[in-house]
């Protein structure tokens, strides 16, 4: 029996292809490679030692679809796959609605044909009304953007299967991944100039970027930068496996937040980066960038209740296996 990871080649699918590896599971990846190379997959085998099925494949695919059910025994669905970038999916929305929307859609009727009944989703923080932090799983919805917008409907979506009784669903709403394996065979690939703050940080600090700037420092923070809730990708990925035991054992549809329940600033974060690592990151304040929100962490208790799973790994962590991963590879994973 194996799990299926859709969009495993990405940058949260093969950390957790880790996990699930390291805690018995036996894993199949579906991916289109869209945003991710195969490589990310042939260093997840060199670390654990074990043998994956892939199959590249684009989820709205149903023959190639059935033709994995068919020859794989699959008992369990991670769903990774998806686009992502929030300002691309403002410029694209249909693009978005349409790869979001019909991937899951195709994905959860051939789950039922074949009788697969257990599904764990990679939801997001940026499903919760802005205003509101820290966010429990019961505060209020509302999202800024399109990609937002297919997490609320997928969720939804789920809910709705799950309903039926044919259906176990785990929806997972991630905080802000960050980090890499402590080994730095794998990691974040961002293509292009990097959106999120992490990748920008690694890349100033290889010299690849010439300084960060700070969007910001007039929020109604402890020093003025926008507040998030950091989390090592490897907790995260952690995180599946616990939810996945729990989506085995619980019929019907549960949502979980997956963060640390801390905040930091970005600020704070340089300067964590600067004391894991020694070195000083150049950076200016610039101003606000559209559709930033000042305050977003998490309420993480009912995962730990219920899932019996907590991050342990620290902010400093999580900047030196980030930098770890940089040095080791300057160009991602291109060869
Ligand atoms: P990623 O882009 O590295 O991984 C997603 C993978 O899905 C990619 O490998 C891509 O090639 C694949 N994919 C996309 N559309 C596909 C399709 N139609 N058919 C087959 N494969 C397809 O992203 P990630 O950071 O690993 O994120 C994984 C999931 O977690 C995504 O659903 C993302 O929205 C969600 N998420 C990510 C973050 C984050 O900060 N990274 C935060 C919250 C939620
Ligand atoms: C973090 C903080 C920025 C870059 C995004 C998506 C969200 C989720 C995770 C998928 C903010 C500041 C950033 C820079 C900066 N993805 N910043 N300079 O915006 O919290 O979340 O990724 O679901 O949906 O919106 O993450 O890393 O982009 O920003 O000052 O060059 O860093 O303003 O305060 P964000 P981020």
């Amino acid at each position: 029996m194996s799990v299926l990871l859709t969009g495993g080649a990405g940058y949260i699918g093969s950390h957790t292809a880790v996990s699930m590896i390291e805690a018995g599971e036996k894993v199949v990846v579906a991916d289109n490679l869209s945003n991710a190379s195969y490589e990310s997959l042939r260093r997840v085998q060199e670390l654990t030692g074990a043998e994956i099925p892939f199959y590249q494949l684009d989820l709205r695919d149903e023959r190639a679809m059935n033709g994995m059910f068919e020859r794989e025994n699959i008992e369990s669905v991670i769903h990774f796959a998806g686009l992502k970038a929030v300002g691309e999916s403002v410029e694209k929305p249909l693009l978005y609605y349409r790869n979001n929307l019909d991937s899951t859609l195709t994905l959860l009727e051939v789950m039922e044909r074949y009788g697969v009944r257990n599904i764990v989703f990679s939801s997001s923080a940026t499903v919760y009304l802005d205003g509101n932090a820290p966010f429990s799983e019961n505060s209020p919805l509302g999202c800024a953007c399109p990609y937002g917008w297919t997490k609320f409907m997928i969720e939804q979506i789920l809910r709705d299967a799950a309903a039926t009784g044919k259906l176990s669903a785990v929806l997972l709403r991630y905080f802000n991944p960050v980090g890499a394996h402590p080994s730095g065979r794998i990691g974040e690939d961002p293509s292009g100039v990097p959106a999120n703050l992490m990748p920008y940080i690694s890349q100033t600090a290889s010299g690849k970027r010439e300084k960060l700037t700070v969007f910001g420092n007039d929020y109604p923070t402890r020093d003025g930068t926008g507040e998030r809730d950091y989390l090592h990708v490897c907790d995260l990925a952690e995180g599946h496996v616990a939810a996945l035991r729990y989506c085995r054992e619980h019929p019907g549809a549960e949502v979980f937040n997956l963060g640390r329940g801390q905040g930091v600033t970005v600020l704070e974060l340089i300067e964590a980066w600067n004391r894991a690592n020694a070195m000083t990151i150049p950076y200016v304040i610039g101003s606000r960038r559209d559709g930033d929100i000042a305050v977003s962490y998490a309420i993480a208790d009912k995962a730990k209740a219920l899932l019996g799973w907590e991050a342990r790994r620290s902010v400093e962590d999580m900047c030196r296996d980030a930098w770890n991963w940089q040095k080791q590879n300057p160009n991602g994973y291109e060869l």
